[in-house]
């Protein structure tokens, strides 16, 4: 059945930033629902404390029992990829995959690129670039080296797509992972290794501490005018990291309610806003016939 492909039973996948209650977990998740062994990773041991509770109701949901081991580790040093792969190739199941969901942007990453300080740039890029390279390659060399299939999904942004006006380390460091996601996957189609993206919109997670349908927020700027939730973009990574997609590699997938498709020409209700003629306008607000 071509649903069974979505089964992940006696593999292996690693995700990073698994602690944080949002996409971390909630890819975690998904991931347990589909059978398989998931190594949990963060490096604030307090949020990796909860995931374990979070998740036992997870474990063998959807058919034989997954598998989740915590670990932590910090991986942006090469002692922590090292641990991580370790313990992926320790852990029941073949290492097959990992989820990079580790990144974000601290109150400091906002500001106007004329005054953004190096300090902010180079962490901006450390948290959301350099490990994507790192512990992608950890996995890649064990899979490699086993002559073992494998796939890898990143988390990344709509701010990595088009521009992030005032964020520009953090737009800068998820466009340069959607760059490494191309090369990766042109470089390891050979070993049948995928290398995919997830693209995400405004997703609600505990520390965003809003709503899907925030009256603050009220969709402004999404087609479908809600924000999306961590499952939104779980189902997102079930689908590539799974052999649903075994044919797609290279690829970057929007989860942002077709935020990415509307250009700013046209305003909220889809009114052009570089249309002058008033009866084009006309037309546009049913005012004069069709036809
Ligand atoms: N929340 C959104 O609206 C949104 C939108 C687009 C993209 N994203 C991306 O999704 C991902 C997850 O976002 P989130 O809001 O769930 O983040 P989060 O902060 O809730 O989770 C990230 C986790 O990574 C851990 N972490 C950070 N550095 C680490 C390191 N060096 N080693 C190990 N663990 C580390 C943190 O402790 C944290 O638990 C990020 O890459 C973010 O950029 C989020």
């Amino acid at each position: 059945m071509i649903a069974d492909r979505m089964r992940l039973d006696g593999r292996t996948v690693v995700v990073s930033g698994a602690g944080g209650g949002g996409i971390g977990t909630t890819c975690a998740r998904g991931l347990l629902e589909a059978g398989a062994t998931v190594v949990g990773v963060d490096r604030d041991p307090e949020r990796l404390n909860a995931v374990e509770a979070d998740l036992a109701d997870a474990v063998g949901a959807g058919g034989p029992a997954g598998t989740l081991v915590t670990l932590c580790a910090d991986i942006s040093t090469a002692e922590g990829v090292e641990a991580v792969v370790e313990a992926a190739v320790a852990a029941p199941g073949e290492l097959y995959g990992l989820v990079n969901v580790v990144g974000g942007s601290l109150l400091p990453h906002w500001a106007p690129a004329l005054d953004f300080a190096r300090a902010q740039w180079e962490q901006s890029l450390d948290l959301n670039l350099h490990h994507v390279m790192f512990l992608s390659q950890g996995v890649a060399r064990h899979l490699v080296a086993r002559g073992s299939a494998g796939s890898i999904v990143t988390i990344s942004s709509t701010g990595g797509v088009i521009a992030a006006p005032y964020h520009v380390g953090y737009g800068t460091a998820k466009a340069a992972v959607l760059g490494l996601t191309r090369t990766l996957a042109v470089e390891w189609g050979q070993y049948g290794i995928r290398v995919n993206a997830v693209a995400a919109g405004s997703i609600t997670t505990p520390r965003a501490s809003s709503t899907p349908q925030d009256p603050a927020f009220a969709g402004r700027g999404v087609p479908m005018r809600r924000r999306g939730t961590p499952a939104d973009v779980a189902a997102a990574v079930l689908f590539l990291i799974s052999d649903l997609a075994a044919y797609t590699t290279g690829a970057v997938i929007p989860v942002e309610g077709g935020a990415l498709n509307r250009l700013g020409l046209f305003d909220e209700d889809n009114v052009p806003v570089h249309v002058t003629n008033p009866r084009i306008l006309a037309r546009i607000r049913g005012e004069e016939e069709a036809g």
